[in-house]
């Protein structure tokens, strides 16, 4: 049996739409084993009630394609999901799942695949880097899809940042939040964002929290998902009045993040509240960046 830990996501950080993300101190974990036959997917935690327990789950999937990729396909497949990471919230639910399935069927397969492999893999999946990478790598990751190969640069994440989320309970799919989005932005909008993302990898970089109120602002896709996400303006709004130095969209949504280095408890207060002000109940979590992605914890 192996036992895989895979961290939960934030994914775009406001400008860097598909192409930056960060891992987050809040973990899924996949127990595979080999079995003589059939398929048996128990779950607990986040998701239970929904997650799906047949060939469509997406554990399975991605262990699949590993099993198929290597040539060493099980009889049949025991699979236990603990899961921390709220489903479809904008927290990289589905690249934990692609990941943990990937990796756990990597080491039952006698890891043959690289690691290089396994995200070209995963972002296959997924349609996007941004969420799988840093899944995989922790820490802060920018990542570029060229030709299935995937080009990425971690970047340490600056010392006593930590992510303060506000998770509304309701749910929203990443296709929902796609669709949304035009087809074309304009390039004046384009350039807003390259600046901002620019000064947000450089800040990061130098540790210069400062930047990150102008760093993290977006034109292109923020304010198309605003509709999807009541009270979504006013809430990172009041985040940074409380003291937050930058605010965002976490992924395609419906959850919130303020980065902070001070007042966690305030600014997830006032977030929490701000939501109720629209009708929204919301969860609140403070959390530490995952300097470690993907992990095997131990195998039996
Ligand atoms: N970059 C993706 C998006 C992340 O914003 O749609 C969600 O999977």
């Amino acid at each position: 049996m192996v036992r895989v830990q895979v961290p939960a996501t934030a994914a775009n950080l406001g400008p860097g739409f598909d192409c930056l993300g960060m891992a987050l101190q809040l973990y899924n974990t996949v127990e595979m084993a080999r079995a003589n036959a059939g398929l048996l997917i128990e779950v607990q935690g986040e998701g239970a009630a929904d997650i799906a327990r047949d060939e469509s789950n997406i554990v399975y999937r991605a262990a699949m394609r590993v099993f198929k990729h290597t040539e060493s396909v099980p009889q049949g497949l025991k699979i236990k999901l603990l899961n921390q990471i709220p489903v479809a919230r904008g927290l990289g639910s589905s690249a934990a799942a692609i990941v943990g399935g990937l990796i756990a069927a990597n080491i039952l397969a006698g890891n043959k695949l690289s690691q290089k492999e396994l995200l070209a893999l995963a972002t296959a999946m997924e349609g996007h880097p941004d969420n799988v990478a840093p899944a995989l790598l922790g820490g802060i990751v920018v990542s570029v899809a060229v030709d299935g190969e995937i080009k990425y640069v971690k970047i340490p994440p600056p010392r006593g940042l930590k992510a303060v989320l506000a998770v509304p309970d309701f749910s929203v799919l990443t296709k929902t939040a796609r669709d949304v989005l035009p087809q074309l932005v304009s390039l004046q909008d384009t350039v807003f964002n390259l600046g901002r993302l620019a000064l947000l990898i450089t800040a990061f970089h130098q540790g210069d929290l400062s930047l990150l109120p102008t760093a993290m602002e977006d034109r292109i896709h923020q304010p198309y998902r605003a509709s999807l996400v009541p009270g979504m303006k006013k809430v990172l709004a009041a985040a940074r009045l409380a003291g937050a130095r930058g605010v965002c969209l976490s992924g395609a949504g419906p959850s919130l993040l303020a980065f902070a280095d001070g007042n966690f408890e305030l600014i997830a207060r006032v977030m929490r509240d701000t939501f109720q002000q629209s009708g929204i109940r919301a969860r609140t979590m403070v959390l530490n960046i995952s300097p470690v992605g993907a992990r095997a914890l131990e195998t039996v």
